[in-house]
């Protein structure tokens, strides 16, 4: 096929694929009463612990949301005042979830034995309040909220192409059953990784330059450099950044869609290396230290820690079976492209 061709089918397949998003997009009430109900919650959390903040992270917090997401919440306890013994997360996780049962409607479980304590809430949508809310309020977990501020970093450097990037690929990996951590496939921060690991590293020229590895242009406090022994430094000033940095790129999002699923279903090479966001290439060899899981994906801060290590063999099995499915679905231009959507997504 000529390279006209090519193109104009990708224009289109781009345009159906934004046209696809569009209505599972959050709207603006979905914010407003998410929003309304994290003040709520964080007005129970500081009648626990004064000055308590209740602060959002994970999808709707880094740009990165679809309609009825979860809700990801991460309370930070006031340590300025007085008190000189502060209760532990399973203490507050214990107390915070009695006061929401008491004085909201919420269905509450608390898991205050968990390895990382948490309460979870939901309530069904009601016809006043036509939502689901399902929320998780966990405590303390101030690198979430990094790895959150770094994904928005990267979601207002191109927003329209790794936007519709990630949320696509969320819409598909939740239709295709790949987002399942808990049995054996990869999480959406696993997946937005991947994506920021292809656009950074793999894609030549790169659409997104390597934020942790731009050198800041201001003297930095401490605290902006180091967390609980991890190094959270990367580059923030998107206003300097969007004048300084354009990507050479321009390939659209349905070229992009396509080279990643060839990329992740014949090319990566899953049983060699680990993918590391911070890294000169992005990737290091797995004996570098200990790694032994079936896919790599070094968190952008805690290092050592694989965001991946969920992802079972067969799991592994499952997702790579899926590129490649993509793959050949995308391949068959005697289908319309909205029809290759909907069977990519079926
Ligand atoms: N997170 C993390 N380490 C993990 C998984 C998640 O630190 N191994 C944190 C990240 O801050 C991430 C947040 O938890 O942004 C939420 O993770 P996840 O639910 O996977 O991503 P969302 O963007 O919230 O996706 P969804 O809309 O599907 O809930
Ligand atoms: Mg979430």
């Amino acid at each position: 096929q000529s390279s006209m061709s090519y193109e104009r089918y990708t224009a289109e397949l781009t345009n159906c694929i934004i046209a696809f998003l569009s209505p599972i997009l959050p709207t603006e009430e979905e914010y407003r009463i998410k929003e309304a109900t994290r003040r709520q919650l964080e007005r129970l959390a500081a009648k626990v612990s004064p000055g308590a903040k209740l602060l959002a992270f994970g999808s709707m917090a880094n740009g990165f949301a679809l309609r009825n997401s979860d809700m990801d919440l991460c309370c930070l306890i006031n340590r300025s005042g007085d008190q000189e013994v502060h209760p532990s997360a399973s203490e507050l996780v214990e107390m915070l979830s009695k006061v929401i049962r008491e004085e909201t409607d919420f269905n509450v479980l608390a898991l205050p034995k968990a390895r990382i304590p948490i309460i979870k809430i939901s309530r069904g949508s009601t016809s006043e309040l036509p939502y689901e809310i399902s929320c998780d309020i966990g405590f303390e977990n101030r690198l979430a909220l990094e790895n959150t501020r770094l994904l928005l970093s990267y979601a207002m450097v191109d927003p329209p192409r790794l936007r519709t990037l990630v949320l696509f690929l969320k819409v598909w990996t939740k239709r295709r059953k790949l987002n399942s951590p808990y049995t054996g496939t990869l999480s959406s921060y696993g997946y937005t990784l991947l994506v920021l690991f292809y656009l950074t590293h793999v894609k030549r020229p790169a659409v997104l330059p390597n934020l942790q590895r731009i050198p800041p242009t201001r003297p930095l406090a401490p605290e902006e450099v180091e967390l609980n022994g991890h190094n959270i430094y990367f580059y923030d000033d998107m206003a300097t950044l969007r004048k300084d940095w354009q990507s050479q790129n321009t390939e659209n999002v349905a070229e992009l869609l396509i080279d990643f699923f060839r990329y992740f279903a014949k090319e990566h090479p899953y049983s060699r290396e680990v993918i590391s966001l911070k890294t000169e290439t992005g990737m290091f060899g797995k004996d570098a230290i200990m790694w032994n899981a079936e896919l790599c994906i070094e968190d952008p801060f805690q290092h050592g820690y694989n965001v991946s290590r969920t992802v079972t063999k067969d799991g592994l099995y499952t997702i790579r079976g899926e590129f490649i499915r993509a793959t050949r679905i995308l391949q068959n231009r005697n289908q319309r492209v909205s029809a290759q959507l909907a069977e990519l997504c079926e």
